[in-house]
């Protein structure tokens, strides 16, 4: 199996906790892509009636194509369950996000969620997070002032590494919201709360894309078939 049938087969599990009237965020990237096409075909050919809140442009443009129903969280903002990839997930069900830029929208919008779950291929479940550098969607005034504060705060928990500032060609990578995305390979990242609780306290940044205590399950697909991580309670 290639890499985007596995894509399609966490999607199509994902379809299976849909449920007729649900109000549902719909995440960004490569695997929610398939998500949404599986769900348009479901809402042509069986009537299937939900509302999707997207979570970024190129996820609304998808959808407005294939005609799923749409509302932005404002008409609608509390959402039954929110679908959406990873760059990676730990056992604890962590995830680091943000690969595709849409990381804001994407927490906000699985903050609005009474749940989320996640679908991906097992490329992305690691022991620790950390390999995939960090996402950190920062505000454009005082960039080199922020990149400071952000390499001082790893630093006290004894991260380091290349900060990199997104680029999209020749100019920085500008995201839905206009902000930009500095990607932080600081590798291991053992105390994941104390990473993100030293980003929000720093003021131009506006969100990282680490994601914790926000997932329910993950439906992770390999060559041998499709398996649901879930919380142990
Ligand atoms: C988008 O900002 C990301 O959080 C994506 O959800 C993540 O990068 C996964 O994308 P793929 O499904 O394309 O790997």
């Amino acid at each position: 199996m290639d890499a985007r049938q596995l894509k399609i087969e966490a999607a199509r599990v994902a379809l299976s906790h849909v449920e007729d009237g649900m109000r549902l965020g719909i995440g960004t990237g490569s695997t929610a892509e398939e998500f949404v096409r599986l769900l348009a075909a479901r809402i042509g050919e069986e009537g299937l009636a939900v509302t999707g809140v997207p979570t970024s442009e190129r996820t609304a443009e998808l959808c407005r194509a294939l005609g799923v129903p749409l509302a932005t969280l404002d008409e609608m903002p509390e959402l039954d369950l929110t679908i959406d990839g990873a760059d990676e997930i730990d056992a604890q069900l962590s995830l680091i996000k943000g690969g595709g830029g849409a990381l804001l929208r994407e927490k906000i919008v699985a903050a609005a969620s009474a749940r989320m779950l996640v679908i991906a291929d097992s490329s992305k479940v690691v022991e620790t997070l950390g390999r995939f550098p960090l996402p950190i969607e920062v505000n454009p005034f005082g960039l080199k002032a922020t990149e400071i504060a952000i390499a001082s705060a790893a630093a006290r928990l004894g991260l380091q590494g290349p900060l990199a500032l997104r680029m999209a060609g020749d100019a920085p990578f500008v995201t839905d919201g206009g902000h930009l995305i500095i990607d932080a390979s600081f590798g291991r990242i053992p105390d994941t709360q104390a990473l993100s609780d030293a980003l929000h306290a720093i003021p131009g940044v506006v969100e990282h894309g680490l994601f914790l205590g926000l997932a329910f399950a993950a439906i992770i697909a390999d060559a041998g078939g499709v398996r649901t991580l879930r919380l142990a309670r």
